[in-house]
């Protein structure tokens, strides 16, 4: 049985190295997953794989349905999830073209399906949020980025927006005083998600631009591609040494 995923973010709809092996089409109580579940083998180990916005990259960051992304995956035996997402870098060690392996957040999202826990008749729950991520997990990116030789950033806070438009330069400005170090528009609900599944789940950021206001010029969307090109090499490499 399958017990480690990879959530595909926006540069990382499908991955070369992946052997597939089947696709499994699941339905869920919460509504359809972004995309069929793609069995296969990277490094000779089974894992399952799902692109959050679609293989045709058509779901917007608000309109992903994470409960029923990780309630599939949770339903075919996953255990461990790596969510790969883009994000845009504030911290000065944000460099695009490179990865970030956040281990904090700030949720400034809004409107999303957020939780497992509101049908009627259920326990109020709280779950433990303080650290948002597996550290477990963690340590395994990280072990994985020396190995595979990819510059990368450790640590840092990951401030969660509505997108789907990016934010304005001062929108920037409020985040970082608010400690966040890079900004992305798909790490909640979906951590959080996966806390109340207990999935053990861990981010690998690829900083696709300098956020706004941090750079030299307005972003576009050839400087993101390029960018994201750069650095989901770096991203495929290391997971093949997370498979190791
Ligand atoms: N802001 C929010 N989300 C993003 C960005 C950004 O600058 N770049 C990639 N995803």
């Amino acid at each position: 049985m399958v017990d480690l995923a990879i959530i595909g973010g926006t540069g990382l709809t499908s991955l070369k190295s992946l052997e597939v092996v089947r696709k499994e089409v699941v339905h869920t109580p919460y509504g359809e997953p972004s995309s069929a579940i793609i069995h296969g083998l990277l490094g000779g180990r089974e894992v399952a794989f799902m692109a959050r916005h679609g293989y045709g990259h058509t779901i917007p960051p608000h309109r992903v349905n994470y409960r029923a992304n990780l309630w599939a995956l949770q339903s075919i035996g996953v255990t461990s999830v790596i969510a790969v997402a883009a994000v845009g870098g504030i911290r000065k060690d944000m460099i695009p073209g490179q990865v970030a392996i956040p281990n904090q957040i700030v949720d400034y999202t809004w409107s999303r399906e957020h939780t497992f826990c509101d049908h009627k008749g259920a326990h109020v729950t709280h779950i433990d949020f303080t650290d948002p991520y597996c550290a477990e997990l963690r340590e395994r990116l990280l072990s994985a980025c020396d190995a595979s030789g990819c510059a990368y950033a450790d640590n840092g806070t990951y401030g969660a927006t509505q997108g789907p438009r990016l934010e304005t330069a001062q929108e920037i400005n409020r985040l970082e005083s608010d400690g966040c170090d890079m900004v992305g528009m798909t790490g909640m609900p979906e951590a959080a998600l996966a806390r109340e599944l207990a999935l053990c789940y861990a981010s690998c950021a690829v900083i696709a631009n300098w956020a706004a206001g941090r750079g030299e010029s307005v972003i576009t969307a050839k400087t993101i591609d390029e960018n994201l090109q750069v650095g989901m090499a770096h991203v495929r490499s290391m997971l093949e040494h997370v498979i190791a």
